[in-house]
């Protein structure tokens, strides 16, 4: 099978590159620009695709509201030319999406699942489902997978990196307590795809790893688990972290777009599926990545101390709620 991944050297589409299994090409601008379909009908006439993994997007949120014309370009545009270039192919389409289809529901506190009417609150999730319904329309042979809060050991530019440099430099860190999702490990992302995309399972997914947690939790976290951090660096005892609202981050950081308060995702349908691999706790993805990534801060007894603990309170809860 060949699989050709449009954007592959971004973060998602890097991983997927180097560790799904298959004969992969990866398609890049500027030889491929979504926005161009001549570009994309170059490259499937050179490539003749049985599968391909579209990862590209405009996804800075803030930016989003600055230019949505642009915005509309990429997602909306761009993944009408990849579909009817994948249908005019008769390739199957892998369309990634965001939590951030949702959101508008401020007060919302329970997981949205594949069923759920997206409501986004920004530009950049309207767009992000405007580009879904195009897809569900153009070819029946697609999986639209719907991911949150990505990281992975192929870029410098996500949550955990940024928190572990703030904390190097001996920075105050404010982080916003009240917004929650699930941060998600691409490398599990890629081992759930690497099984998904050789069945005929068309259809949307929702594909986060397990649990919930605000940003400031996952921080503290973070923290947590590299304890060594400041005393390495001698910026102070503990780092530190401070809660703050929604409201006054976004004050504070001018930023232009609402975020959701609440957007995880249920993996009610791709547990549903006959696969082998299931999404891991949010957690052990995050103690494998710091394990890769950052493992001269890294503390394995502090990861299996809070593993530990986790488990004991989950099986509280669990007796909790039989009883
Ligand atoms: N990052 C997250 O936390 C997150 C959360 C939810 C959903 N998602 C979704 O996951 C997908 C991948 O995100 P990511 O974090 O991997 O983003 P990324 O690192 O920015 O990668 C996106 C890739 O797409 C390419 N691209 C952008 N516009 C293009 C165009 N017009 N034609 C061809 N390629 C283009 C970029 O190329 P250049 O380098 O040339 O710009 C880059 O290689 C996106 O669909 C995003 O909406 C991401």
């Amino acid at each position: 099978m060949k699989i050709c991944i449009i954007g592959s050297t971004g973060q998602l589409g890097s991983d997927i590159f180097h560790h799904i299994p298959g004969e992969i090409v990866g398609f890049n601008r500027p030889e491929v620009d979504i926005t161009k379909k001549e570009t994309l009908v170059k490259a499937f006439e050179k490539e003749r695709p049985d599968i391909v993994i579209n990862t590209a997007a405009f996804h800075n949120v803030d930016e989003c509201e600055e230019k949505p014309s642009e915005a509309y370009l990429v997602n909306v545009e761009g993944v009408d030319n990849v579909a009817s270039v994948c249908k005019d192919f008769d390739s199957t389409l892998v369309h990634f999406s965001t939590d951030y289809v949702f959101g508008l529901d401020q007060n919302r506190k329970t997981p949205y699942t594949e069923e759920d009417r997206p409501d986004p609150c920004n530009i950049y999730g309207m767009t992000k489902f405007w580009g879904e319904q195009i897809v569900r329309m153009t070819l029946p042979n697609h999986f639209i997978i719907r991911v949150c809060g990505l990281y992975s050991i192929y870029s410098e530019k996500n949550f955990i990196n940024t928190m572990i440099r703030l904390a190097q430099r001996g920075k105050t860190i404010e982080v916003v307590a009240d917004q929650f999702c699930t941060p998600t490990s691409i490398r599990d992302i890629v081992d759930m795809l690497s099984e998904l995309v050789y069945t005929n399972y068309y259809d949307t997914y929702h594909m986060t790893a397990e649990g919930e947690v605000s940003w400031h939790e996952f921080a503290s976290i973070i923290f947590g688990l590299c304890p060594s951090l400041t005393k390495k660096y001698g910026a102070l005892e503990k780092v530190d972290i401070r809660p703050c609202t929604t409201e006054y981050y976004r004050r504070e950081n001018k930023q232009l777009a609402l975020r959701p308060k609440f957007s995880v995702l249920a993996n009610v349908k791709i547990n549903q599926l006959p696969l082998t691999f299931t999404m891991p706790p949010y957690f052990y993805g995050l103690g494998e990545y710091l394990g890769d990534k950052h493992k001269n801060i890294f503390d394995q007894s502090a990861f299996a101390e809070m593993f530990f603990n986790m488990k004991t309170q989950e099986i509280d809860n669990e007796e909790e709620t039989s009883n």
